[in-house]
């Protein structure tokens, strides 16, 4: 299920932010103040389930956070900031289903496009990309910490 996230979603997002970004992960200070509405335009969404290791348990089980989404959804400029599904919960349509949600949220705000950054050397999330649509706009050389250059990608969303 793909919802909008909630304060109490915060140590969880964190936790996965930490995991699938790490030296670029953004610090849990800056995920509570995006989940506290504090930042004009930002929209988190998470995408909840039951684990894969607990899909067998007999026992009721509480469904967890196994992905989320950041977006910046300012006036009509549309920007995907983040994306990312837990390591077990991969390859099971968890980031498609994030994405349409986004893309969605993004038309009704008139937006045209959705554009993100990527880091070149990130072959799961650019093969995700090329697989929903989006084409590259540009480079940006050393735009990450370790030097790493930047993919500029975007997607048109037809209104
Ligand atoms: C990139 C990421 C978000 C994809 O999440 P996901 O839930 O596995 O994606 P989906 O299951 O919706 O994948 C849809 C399609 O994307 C492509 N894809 C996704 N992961 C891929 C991989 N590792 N290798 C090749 N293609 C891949 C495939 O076409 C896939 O369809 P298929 O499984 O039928 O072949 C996930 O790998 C992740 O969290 N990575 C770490 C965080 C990250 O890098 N985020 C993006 C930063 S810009």
């Amino acid at each position: 299920m793909i919802r909008p996230a909630e304060a109490d979603d915060g140590p969880a997002i964190a936790a996965l932010e930490r995991a699938a970004f790490g030296s670029d992960a953004w610090s849990d200070a800056l995920v509570f103040e995006g989940l506290g509405g504090q930042i004009p335009g930002a929209l988190y969404l998470v995408a909840t389930g039951d684990p894969v290791e607990r899909r067998s348990s007999v026992e009721p089980v509480e469904t967890t956070v196994v992905g989320y989404a950041a977006a910046s959804l300012f006036a009509d400029v549309a920007e995907l900031q983040r994306i990312a599904v837990a390591p077990t919960e991969r390859r099971a349509g968890v980031a498609s289903a994030l994405l349409e949600r986004i893309e969605e949220e993004a038309r009704l705000r008139y937006s045209e496009r959705l554009l993100l950054e990527v880091r070149e050397d990130n072959a799961a999330a650019c093969a995700f990309y090329a697989a929903r649509g989006f084409r590259e706009l540009d480079r940006r050389p050393r735009y990450y910490a370790d030097g790493t250059t930047a993919v500029v990608l975007a997607k048109d969303l037809p209104s």
